[in-house]
């Protein structure tokens, strides 16, 4: 495995590459504005394809690299659901499962220092954002910070993994870089308490300044969302309702471009074709399935994703491929549910044979 432990000296953060393999796909947890070109180089030079961009939670203390880095890379952003960051490609719910190639992630819901706060298990270590810190812990004091809740979230989830877990952080201001949950339990001087009312005595006299950056990163942090005005402005959107409408059209190839695991959780619109978003640069060249889809048939492609995010990367991308024809759904499967109220369940098969494209039974979820 590849494993990069990153540092932004400015702002003390600590951001995670991970992948499997060389030449591989990599993901990023943490990144920090500044330093983009600087992971974008170790990518380039360890020959990496980044492919998901994660933050643990909405920071107050730097502005975040996912939107620099999927405007740069075309990579998917995460961050959990309950974030207020305007929109994130992929949001995920407690013991949701985040994937690349070689390489998964376990989300655990860590709330307490802010309120969309995510830890990540990848088998022997967990990436604990600033929920735990080393010998330390994630201030509570804003951003609907909540002592209480991240007593729970460390006594009753983290430190619940083994005692040899190592520990990475997203700050660290003593130049300690890793530590494990053994460890934290006996010497972290945050955890010596006896009950969940001596903890939130200790975190609500902290009497700490706010962060320097913090007037400016939390507003910008929020708005991360790609433009899908630019992309409604060339023509290339339709709304849900209009999309509704045009579910029994023939002429329309219906592609969606989430994971299993949110095709799962949320469900389908019928007769849809599964292209996840990775694997869409493969499927948009010259010879590829829906090139030659868009090519050999009148069928115009017509993508969707949760919000509308990476359908409208894809648009952008399909239209670089000559398609002419592409646009999405604007708002993804979110806006489509708002309007239909309802999706198919995942477990009918998806459809492969682009002739079976076109009215579907709507059933609810
Ligand atoms: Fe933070």
């Amino acid at each position: 495995m590849i494993f990069r432990q990153l540092f932004d000296q400015v702002s003390g953060t600590y951001s995670y590459l991970l992948a499997s393999r060389r030449g591989g796909e990599a993901l990023i947890i943490d990144p920090v504005l500044e330093k983009v070109d600087r992971y974008l180089q170790l990518m380039r030079e360890l020959d990496l394809r980044l492919v998901k961009a994660v933050d643990t939670h909405l920071h107050a203390d730097h502005i975040t690299g996912l939107g620099a880095l999927r405007d740069r890379t075309h990579c998917i952003t995460v961050m959990g659901e309950q974030t207020k960051a305007d929109v994130v490609s992929m949001r995920l719910a407690d013991g949701e499962r985040l994937t690349i190639e070689g390489v998964s992630l376990d989300a655990i819901y860590t709330p307490g220092h802010t309120d969309d706060s995510y830890s990540f298990i990848a088998s022997d270590r967990v990436f604990t954002g600033d929920t735990l810190l080393i010998r330390g812990t994630g201030r509570t004091d804003f951003q609907n910070g909540d002592a209480r809740a991240q007593y729970e979230s460390i006594f009753g989830r983290l430190l619940k993994l083994p005692d040899a877990t190592l520990v990475y952080p997203a700050h660290d201001y003593k130049g300690d870089t890793v530590s494990t949950i053994g460890e934290e339990k006996a010497f972290n001087p945050r955890l010596q308490v006896k009950s969940v009312d001596q903890y939130v005595e200790l975190m609500n006299n902290l009497k700490l300044g706010d962060p320097k950056m913090m007037d400016v990163a939390v507003p910008a942090n929020m708005r991360i969302g790609f433009h899908q005005e630019v992309i409604a402005r060339r023509g290339w959107a339709i709304t849900a309702e209009q999309a509704l409408a045009m579910m029994c059209q023939r002429d329309v190839a219906l592609i969606d471009l989430r994971e299993r695991s949110e095709r799962e959780r949320h469900g389908v619109i019928p007769g849809s074709l599964h292209v996840p978003y990775p694997s869409l640069q493969e499927n948009i060249g010259a010879g590829g399935m829906l090139h030659e889809l868009a090519k050999s048939t009148s069928k115009r492609l017509l993508f969707y994703c949760a919000f509308g995010e990476r359908s409208a990367m894809a648009v952008q991308a399909a239209q670089d491929a000559g398609l002419s024809s592409a646009s999405h759904i604007q708002g993804g499967i979110d806006a489509w549910k708002k309007v239909s109220g309802t999706t198919m369940p995942y477990a009918v098969p998806p459809l492969t044979n682009a002739t079976e494209l076109g009215c579907g039974s709507i059933r609810p979820t």
